[in-house]
Parts: structure tokens; sequence; C-alpha cells
């Protein structure tokens, strides 16, 4: 890829209601919209001048939701990128929308603005699940918007989360009935991770809800790729699945640790190689801005070791890993074969080291324990 290329990714921190098992960053204190994008514009500001050489080749608004807030402030904070960056590259501009919060109106102006992909959170296409979790929509509702985005756009990515509580063959079925109707051209199915400190956990902790066990997740974690393939999709990367030519664009940049900058509370970034966290606080991120003084949580230079470790960590989420080429292009060719050696007596039977790195089907399905592995490799 071009390395003069660059992504960029918007937070919008606003939620109708917070779902249980949550842990992103965002907040229903709606007082706070109009102040939070002012600041937003202004962080656009101040970074995009120092980014202006770059080719924005992808724009990702994310959230929290971003369709919960009116339309001008998506307008707004796309012309103020415009403002300060270069888009005349752009290739693939994403949001992520709601059911409960999309509408006609809305989807049109993302239309004009050159929205050509929209990720739209279903979670679940049971009733009981969704409620039980506090999603703010039913089945019904997912439905009927993604009926009126699929009017506008023919790139949709469409979120499931696998194992919340209530999930058995019947719901996982009736998803894939709705996949295989729809045929949405992106799929991301994630596995529930319930570690955070989110009311899940406690709900969980004090016995009021009960997730379903290991095995089954497992038996239809394994049923799920069975079925996606069977529907042809393409399952590229450890949650997400295609159909040709529709993977995402986006995130390949966090995958193979390329550069992105992130705008808003909580967004990250990787520049050159320099890595920052903004503060995931939305009132600190206002105090900040107004004055004048960048909301970084955290921000580090890493050493060319470190690079490469991040490297490989994102980029064995793909199925088609790196190539072995492209590693030796960015990094010294005695640091790349000292770590590769190091993870294949680490990882046998895990990874596969050869034209490519990729993880194996086994690495694949025990990838929490390659990534656990991977933090074994030292630099000398
Ligand atoms: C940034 S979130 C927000 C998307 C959008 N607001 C929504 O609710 O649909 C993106 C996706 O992360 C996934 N997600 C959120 N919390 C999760 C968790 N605890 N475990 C697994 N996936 C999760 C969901 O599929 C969600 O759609
Ligand atoms: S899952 Fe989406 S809607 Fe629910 S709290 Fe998280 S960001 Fe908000």
């Amino acid at each position: 890829m071009n390395s003069n290329y660059i992504a960029v990714y918007l937070h919008i921190p606003f939620c109708v209601k917070r779902c249980l098992y949550c842990d992103y960053v965002s907040t229903t204190d709606f007082s706070l919209k109009e102040e939070y994008f002012n600041a937003l514009y202004k962080e656009i500001a101040l970074k995009g001048e120092k980014l202006k050489d770059r080719k924005v080749r992808t724009v990702y608004f994310g959230g929290g939701t971003p369709s919960f807030v009116e339309e001008e402030f998506i307008l707004q904070t796309f012309r103020t990128l415009q403002g300060h960056m270069d888009l005349s590259n752009l290739e693939e501009f994403t949001i992520e929308v709601n059911p409960e919060s999309v509408d006609e109106k809305k989807v049109q102006l993302y239309k004009e603005i050159g929205i050509n992909r929209i990720s739209i959170g279903f979670q679940s296409t049971s009733d009981k699940i969704l409620k039980t979790v506090g999603r703010a929509h039913d089945f019904n509702k997912g439905l009927k918007s993604y009926e009126l985005l699929a009017s506008f756009y023919d790139n949709i990515n469409v979120d499931f989360i696998l194992g919340l509580p209530y999930e058995n063959f019947e719901t996982v079925n009736s998803n894939l009935e709705f996949i295989e109707k729809m045929k949405p051209s992106h799929i991301s199915y994630y596995l529930l991770d319930s570690s955070h400190n989110t009311p899940l956990k406690h709900f969980l902790e004090i016995k009021e809800m009960k997730l379903p066990e290991d095995d089954l997740v497992d038996e239809l974690l394994d049923y799920i790729y069975d079925q996606l393939e069977k529907l042809e999709y393409n399952r590229y990367e450890i949650s997400s699945w295609s159909l040709p030519n529709k993977e995402c664009i986006h995130n390949q940049f966090y995958w193979y640790n390329l550069d992105y900058v992130g705008f808003g509370v909580s967004a990250g970034g990787h520049i050159n190689n320099e890595r920052y966290v903004n503060t995931s606080d939305v009132k600190a991120y206002i105090t900040k801005l107004n004055d004048d003084e960048l909301p970084y949580d955290t921000k580090n230079v890493n050493d060319e070791f470190t690079e490469l470790l991040e490297t490989l960590f994102m980029s064995l989420r793909l199925t088609r890993g790196i190539t072995y080429d492209s590693l030796v292009k960015r990094f010294s060719k005695s640091l790349v074969d000292n770590v590769l050696n190091q993870t294949k007596n680490n990882l046998d039977g895990y990874i596969s080291i050869d034209d490519s790195i990729k993880l194996t089907t086994k690495g694949l399905n025990f990838s929490r324990y390659v990534f656990e592995k991977l933090l074994e490799v030292s630099s000398i």
C-alpha cells in the first residue's frame, strides 16, 4: 500500500442507552453534544494541519452511535475534515448506525457527503436476547432499518455477537437465515468478551444472568464458520467475513499496523512509529481542547522491535497473514528472522512461517493462546 496513505477514525460517543455488555466509551448525557463536537472540530484542525501532505484513503465514523446525533453534526465534522486534510483519494467512507436511530433523512445526507459503506449493529435477531442485554431495538426495527439502508447501499456490514445470554442453535440459525436472505456484503461476528467491567459482568457475578456453556459456544462457532462458508462468505479475519471484493479497507490499516489518525474521545492513532490514545473522559476531552491542548491520555514512540511485534500481533488476525517480504521491507532482516525463529519455537502447530506468516486453523481457533505466547518473544 502507498505509504503516504492514512486512515481517519472519528469517535462519536453518544448512545440513546447503554447496552449491558458494552465497554466502548460513550455517554447518554446529551447536554455535552454541542461542546463535544466543537472540541472535535478543533482536534481535527490541530492534528489535521500537520498531516496535510498525507492522502486519506478511508474515513470511519464509529462510536458510540454516530447515527444517533443529528446529521448536521456529521456534515460539519466532514466539512472540517475536508478543510484540513486531503480527501481527494478517499476510497472507503463508513459510518456505524444503530437500527433505532437511523432514518431516511440521515441516510440521504450520508449519501450526499460520499459515505459509501454502512455498518449496522444487530448483535442478534432474537428479541429475547436483544431485550435481555438492553438493546434499544427489536428484530423488526432492525429489519426495517436494514431494508432502508439496502435501498441506498450495497456495501453494508452487519455486526453480530456470539454467546450472549439465551444464545442457542435456534438463535444462531435465525441470524444465519437473516444473512442468507439479505446477503449483506460483510459480516462481523464477534465472540462475546465479558471480561470488562460492565453491568453484564455484574449480573453474571450475582447470578442474575447466565452465559451459554463454553462447549455450546465452541459448537456454535464451528457451525457459523461452516454455514457462512456455504453462503459463500470468505472469513478473511478472525471475526470478519466478506463477499468477494468487499473486505473492509479501513480495518486493514489497523491489521497491517499502517498509519491512522483517530479523532475524538478514546480514539487512538498510529503515525510513523508514534502511538497515542486520547482520554476516555468526555469532559476532560472538551476541557483540554478548549485550552488548545491535544487530549492525549498516552503517547509514545515505539522502538523497531515493538513496532514489529505489534505488526505481527495485528496481521496474524488476518487469515492470509502477512508476507515475509513486506516485513523485511519495513524492519531489519536480522530482527525479523530473530523474532520469527522464536515464534516458530513457541508456537509450533499454531503458526505457519513461509513466504507468508499466518495462523494455522488450530492457531485461528486458539488465537487468544497465540497472542499470549507472542508476548513472550524478546528482542535478543
Ligand atoms: C463500537 S461498537 C458500537 C456499534 C454500535 N453502537 C452498535 O451498538 O451496534 C462495535 C461493535 O462491537 C461489538 N461489541 C461491543 N461490545 C462487545 C463485547 N463486549 N463483546 C464482543 N463484541 C462487542 C458489537 O458487535 C458492536 O456492534
Ligand atoms: S453496543 Fe453500541 S449502542 Fe450499545 S452502548 Fe455500546 S456503543 Fe452504545
